[in-house]
């Protein structure tokens, strides 16, 4: 996936034209090159008043210049707090946060230069589409020639050109989720932060914006930081995901990587489904997907070298383009094994076999 770096090169995958969609003369100013810029966070924690637990606890990670980094984690992890502090909604209690190698740790969150959107798109309702895209351009007191060119830029890269003189009760949620990150990134800012700006959508609509917002980043090369407690999206979206549990970092690493190559029993269990098997050769627990766990009558035709565990199968479920095998093994746990539609089912319920897998397809994880 390359990173367009041209204004006008509009991707025009959704059907919508987009021609003549091209943007002002510096319209590039602001593309910082490829890559956007980098944000460096050191060591940090907050712990809230009160609370005898940190929500962010020690927290360290690079985002790369351009990058599209999620945070992924269930509710309560500390994704919002650590948002936040790069913000500067929030305060650190141990740490540093960098952008391109300068502390911004202290700075009030207008003198970032960070664009931000919330799952509530915090429109003002008084004001037009137009007026509320352009509302940080005139704030920061640019002359209304340069406004009214950003905006109507603004208003192509999220394909709103139609809307702009409608109020924002008039647009759909998804409509107003899209005004709102032509807003957040209408004035260049160094990087786009975005707190599950899709959770309060419903699921087509969230699909859709979901391609939206991968567009954006193609046609923009902004770095961005999005918030999400939903594997599926964080897995689609994402360059890089950084997983949260207890406002501690679990794991980073791309999207094949958490999948592939969990380090932690929690990112494989937060991530896809998992059979866990203990009585490895080191004590630690093996992680194996289902696709990876293959079904045989005996032992006979486990391939050598292969491990296996017996187990029932419970259930097989029609999943769309595949079988999921319910399989509960005979210390007692329970796992699952998937296979294509179309292929040979390799056992029916109530049956026992040996789920097996080469050894090389499975992750050892500490608990
Ligand atoms: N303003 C606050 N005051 C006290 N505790 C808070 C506040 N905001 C969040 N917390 C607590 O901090 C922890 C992390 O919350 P949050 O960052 O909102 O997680 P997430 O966004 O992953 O759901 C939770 O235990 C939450 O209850
Ligand atoms: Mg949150």
């Amino acid at each position: 996936m390359s990173k367009s770096t041209n204004s006008s090169t509009f991707a025009t995958s959704g059907g919508s034209s987009t021609s003549g969609a091209s943007a002002a003369d510096d319209a590039t100013a602001g593309k910082a090159g490829k890559g956007g810029h980098g944000i460096r966070i050191s060591g940090v924690s907050r712990t809230y008043p009160g609370m005898s637990r940190p929500a962010v606890d020690d927290v360290s990670l690079d985002i790369a210049p351009g990058e599209f980094m999620t945070f992924l984690g269930p509710s309560g992890s500390g994704k919002t707090t650590m948002l936040s502090m790069i913000a500067g909604f929030a305060g650190l209690s141990t740490g540093s946060i960098s952008v391109d190698g300068a502390d911004i740790s202290r700075l009030k969150p207008h003198r970032r230069n960070l664009g931000v959107v919330f799952q509530h798109y915090a429109l003002f309702p008084h004001m037009s589409v137009a007026r509320n895209i352009g509302f940080p351009l005139r704030q920061r007191r640019l002359p209304k020639g340069e406004v009214q060119a950003k905006v109507a830029e603004a208003l192509a890269l999220v394909r709103l050109e139609e809307f702009a003189d409608r109020l924002p009760k008039q647009l759909s949620g998804g409509q107003q989720q899209r005004v709102a990150l032509a807003r957040a990134v209408v004035y260049n800012p160094r990087a786009l932060l975005m707190d599950e700006p899709l959770g309060a959508l419903d699921k087509k609509l969230r699909d859709q914006l979901q391609g939206e917002i991968a567009r954006m980043h193609r046609e923009l090369g902004m770095t961005f930081v999005f918030v999400t407690h939903d594997q599926e999206e964080a897995l689609t979206l994402s360059d890089r995901i950084a997983v949260f549990n207890e406002g501690r970092l679990e794991q980073v690493g791309t999207p094949t990587e958490l999948y592939e190559s969990p380090q932690t029993l929690f990112v494989a269990q937060f991530l896809g489904e998992s059979n866990v098997f203990s009585g490895t050769t080191d004590g630690r627990p093996a992680v194996v997907r289902p696709e990876r766990l293959h079904l045989h009558p005996s032992a006979d035709t486990v391939p050598d070298g292969h491990l296996w565990r017996e187990a029932r199968v419970t259930a097989i479920a029609y999943v769309g383009n595949h079988h999921r095998i319910g399989l509960h093994f005979s210390d007692g746990s329970t796992g699952s094994a998937m296979r294509l539609a179309g292929t040979e089912l390799p056992a029916r319920p109530g049956e026992t076999v040996l789920a097996c897998w080469d050894p090389r397809n499975h992750s050892l994880v500490t608990g």
